[in-house]
């Protein structure tokens, strides 16, 4: 048994670097340290194509969209693409029952259907700066932990307030490497952005949660957006704004891809965690993943039975489903594939070559042992929360009780209004909903319970039976469930309303049970080590990801992500996910034909599109093949942030968008393998073929900037 684990030591000491082949998101102001490695793979740009302050470049065209997804700058007049699970939210909001978009789609045939977003933003970066030794003017080693946050905060916001002073820009610092390094983003913000198109759902989200961190994939997933601004700078809205000008917008390139060439990725990856130790990957995938999948398993199994009972139980469960199933999936791959990449004995492995390393260098010895102690008294208290968010507050019941107990800490007007309006749409349809609500509220407790994760469960229950009559008890006793009473609760005068308050929280069962598991989970004495863990852990790690940048000095280290613009470079690839199964790299309209199932809603095919597809009217968008190409993958390394990030050619054109990862891929965030690893993409050419041939708005077509 010792022997293999010897060779791949051996074979792991001997590797120059630690990164491996694909993997990355780069820094783009840093881009010169790949641009040789990145011209090697097929690119025929130079770094300042990409990323310049005194000329335009692409990362002009980039920006982040809406805080947490990408959109590109597609037109010289502000047109935005992004994906249609980004833009989702503003056309939900805009849909009614006379106007659903979000089921028909939206069309701006001129400028002044486009409809005004207020609250979504569109932030473009200036340019970026190294400010490390601002940051940590005046800190020490001696300094504690709080200490030294404290004078780091005081450090950079003299910085910011100074980088901007007379301008319209806003400045953010961001930490690199746990702290070892520090960037300042000069960033334009935004605030007038109008949604400009999207396809109706059953094709920008074709294939739903069945399909969803999975390939084969033929979802069109894409949004049309536009930026105003007045004068050029950013403005809130007004009907005087006009169409921003981008210093760049993206060249649209309808050559399309083959297995094997280049792409890469410019966008705003949200989080991953490379560098974490062995105890750090077992707790997210052998402890945390399991718990929050099995108890999102009890929410699913009643969502999901009730959305086939109607239309409108669909509807209503139809995106919080999507939220709930999107981490559910994502979390079991990311379990499997740590598994099949025996992640925790990798990080073992790795551990003990730095150990060895390490051995006479006094300021790096102890730093894993230390990291290994601060690990274990982190675990339970984080379990425990874990039990909290997703069993405690499972159902709609704790969190009504969350909101009215928050009423009696501080019992202002606008919260009691409200949690009355809230209330008030609940009822509506509570015979519906109530026994959904209420299977769940029991079950994912009983759960917990049963795990030995709800201390705030009365010993004297000591089997599921008893507990569950016990918490069906609560759920038909408690206010939060007798209509009327509530409603007399939330319309009383400020003053009756506290003293009631002070009341229903000695008497009410669900206030009881939640103020209870509150305190316990949350008591000050597990706040204290909970916080205090983790600041041991993140100076910790700043030692460690130190450490192991001087073990292997010649290693490009790319720094985890942290929502700021990166590049990820690789090719486009096929792969095996199975024994004896090969997946090929790009699907066609004819996979949307072949899913297609009137009796499933995620596969249920638009009719015009059927049309277009039985006439094989693909205009210029087809291949050479005479296939409309739908979607592809690639070995970029990307994660949550990067979805509709623009995926660029060897000369910086737009061929795709990126919006998900495969499945037997997903650990990525901890642990990349580039035989699994794959971003999927939006094909260029099925989106701009949905614009003018599906939905005849060849007016966007037009304003384009088109190479074929
Ligand atoms: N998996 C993708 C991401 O993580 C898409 C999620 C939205 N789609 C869905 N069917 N829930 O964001
Ligand atoms: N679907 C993700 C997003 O919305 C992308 C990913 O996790 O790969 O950003």
């Amino acid at each position: 048994m010792k022997r293999p684990i010897l060779l791949l030591l051996a074979a792991f000491m001997a590797a120059p670097t630690l990164v491996r082949a694909d993997e990355g998101m780069w820094i783009p102001m840093l881009l010169g340290r790949n641009q040789a490695a990145m011209q090697r793979a097929g690119m025929h740009l130079s770094a300042s194509d990409i990323y310049d302050v005194n000329h335009a470049s692409l990362k002009d065209a980039v920006v982040l969209f809406a805080g947490g997804c990408t959109g590109e700058f597609i037109s010289d007049e502000g047109l935005l693409l992004t994906n249609h699970h980004c833009g989702y939210g503003q056309i939900v909001k805009h849909s009614t029952v006379e106007h659903d978009y979000l089921t028909n789609g939206f069309w701006a045939m001129n400028r002044d259907q486009e409809i005004p977003c207020p609250g979504l933003t569109v932030v473009r970066l200036v340019r970026m700066e190294d400010v490390t030794t601002q940051v940590l003017a005046n800190t020490d080693d001696q300094m504690t932990e709080s200490e030294r946050e404290a004078t780091i905060s005081a450090n950079i916001e003299a910085l910011t307030q100074k980088a901007v002073e007379g301008s319209h820009y806003k400045a953010v610092v961001k930490p690199f490497y746990y702290g070892n390094q520090y960037f300042m983003y000069i960033n334009e913000v935004f605030t007038d952005v109008r949604l400009v198109g999207a396809p109706p759902s059953n094709i920008g989200k074709f294939g739903g949660d069945t399909d969803n961190w999975m390939w084969p994939r033929h979802t069109g997933d894409f949004s049309l957006f536009r930026v105003y601004a007045a004068d050029g700078l950013p403005a809130d809205f007004s009907k005087e704004n006009t169409p921003y000008r981008p210093l760049q917008h993206l060249q649209i390139s309808l050559k399309g891809i083959n297995e094997g060439d280049f792409t890469f990725v410019f966008g705003y990856p949200g989080t991953t965690r490379r560098y974490v130790t062995h105890d750090a990957v077992n707790l997210a995938a052998n402890i945390e993943n399991p718990i929050r999948i099995a108890l999102r398993d009890i929410r699913l199994a009643h969502y999901n039975a009730a959305m086939k009972q109607s239309p409108a139980q669909r509807l209503k469960y139809a995106s919080r489903v999507a939220g709930i199933a999107n981490g559910w999936k994502k979390w079991q791959g990311e379990t499997l594939g740590i598994e099949r990449l025996h992640g925790v004995e990798q990080k073992m492995q790795q551990e003990a070559s730095f150990r060895r390393w390490a051995a006479d260098k006094p300021q790096y010895r102890n730093v894993l042992d230390s990291l290994e102690a601060a690990y274990a008294t982190l675990t339970d208290v984080e379990v425990e929360r874990v039990y909290f968010n997703e069993a405690l507050l499972a159902s709609d019941f704790m969190n009504r009780a969350l909101a009215l107990w928050r009423l009696t800490r501080q019992n202002s007007d606008a919260a009691a209004q409200k949690l009355l309006a809230d209330s008030r749409q609940y009822f509506a349809d509570f015979s519906i909903h109530s026994p959904i609500d209420q299977a769940i509220f029991t079950e994912t407790l009983v759960y917990a319970w049963q795990h030995g994760y709800a201390p705030y469960i009365d010993k004297k229950y000591t089997n599921a039976q008893t507990l569950t009559t016990y918490l069906n008890t609560i759920y038909t006793k408690s206010i939060l469930n007798q209509p009327q009473k509530l409603e007399k609760l939330l319309t009383l005068p400020t003053e009756k309303r506290a003293s009631r308050l002070a009341t229903l929280l000695k008497n009410d069962p669900a206030l009881i049970l939640f103020h209870t598991a509150y305190s316990q989970v949350y008591s000050p004495e597990k706040n204290q080590s909970f916080s205090a863990a983790n600041a041991r852990i993140s100076h910790l790690m700043r030692t460690y990801v130190r450490g192991m940048m001087e073990q292997f000095p010649d290693s490009n280290f790319f720094p985890d992500a942290n929502l700021t613009l990166r590049v990820a470079y690789g090719h486009v690839q096929g792969f095996r996910p199975r024994d004896a199964v090969y997946y090929t790299p790009y699907s066609t309209i004819d996979g949307i034909m072949e899913k297609e199932n009137p009796d499933i809603y995620d596969y249920r095919v638009e009719p015009r599109l059927k049309e277009l597809y039985l006439h094989k009217d693909y205009g210029q968008y087809a291949n050479s093949k005479g296939e409309l190409p739908t979607c592809f993958i690639a070995t970029n390394h990307t994660t949550g942030g990067n979805s509709g990030s623009p995926v660029l050619n060897a000369d910086g054109q737009l061929i795709g968008i990126n919006f998900d990862r495969c499945w037997e891929g997903t650990m990525s965030d901890l642990l990349f393998d580039p035989n699994y690893c794959r971003n999927i993409s939006l094909d260029i050419r099925y989106c701009l073929f949905l614009i003018d041939k599906y939905a005849g708005a060849t007016h966007l077509i037009q304003e384009m900037t088109i190479v074929k």
